[in-house]
């Protein structure tokens, strides 16, 4: 029998935890993390696209676990880059770059591209359910690359990313308005009526 008390979300990241937990508060379902069920999977994100990887890891969590299993994937898409880093977002730059080494990076591939050098962080979220039933929600937060750096709040990409029609980079506003207008927020918001219904039963589960 398909358990649909708890949803299990796959993060072990704890302000991605009180982040999920806030945002899906309306779901009918006890959330729970894999480190509270003792899972632990290192799934690899070999996929080609946001949505194949967070599918990956939905299923593989919901395998380990039997429950609904949510996860996402996430990055940052550059216009002038053909979409790049895309899928790549973690390991641009290559394997032992930090995230000011990624970022360094990124603006070197775009010396020369005049202002607004345009670009969109995008977060896919994969709702897996045993039947073997699987929903998506997507986000994103539109913006452009800066010249340099600004702010030290956020992580990332976030001191280059300036928000759409305002002045300031995503690590210069506070963390509970990028929590409230970022990519992962909006395919949260997105995925609440999806998991309103399957845990209500209307859904395909
Ligand atoms: P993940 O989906 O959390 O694994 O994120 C993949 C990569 O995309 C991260 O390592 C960052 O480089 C980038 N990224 C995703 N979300 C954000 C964000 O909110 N701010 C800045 N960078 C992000």
């Amino acid at each position: 029998m398909i358990e649909k008390s708890r949803l299990l979300i796959a993060t072990t990241n704890p302000g991605k935890q009180r982040e999920y937990r806030a945002l899906l508060r309306d779901v009918p379902a006890e959330i729970v993390f894999p480190d509270e069920l003792g899972i632990m999977l290192e799934v690899e994100e070999d996929g080609a696209t946001f949505r194949e990887n967070a599918v990956k890891k939905a299923r593989a969590l919901m395998r380990a676990s039997g429950l609904i299993s949510l996860a996402d994937d996430s990055g940052l898409e550059v216009d002038a880059l053909g979409g790049e880093p895309g899928v790549r977002s973690a390991r641009y730059a290559g394997p032992g770059a930090d995230d000011p080494k990624r970022r360094a990076f990124l603006l070197g591939k775009l010396l020369g591209v005049p202002a607004p050098r345009r670009a969109r962080f995008v977060c896919v979220i994969a709702i897996a359910a045993p039947d073997g039933a699987v929903e998506y929600a997507e986000g994103e937060c539109r913006g452009e690359i800066t010249f340099g750096e600004r702010g030290t709040n956020g992580f990332g990409y976030d001191p280059i990313f300036q928000l759409e029609g305002r002045a300031v980079t995503m690590a210069e506003i506070p963390p509970g308005e990028k929590n409230e207008l970022s990519h992962r927020a909006r395919a949260a918001r997105a995925a609440v009526p999806i998991l309103r219904d399957l845990y209500s039963g209307r859904g395909k589960t």
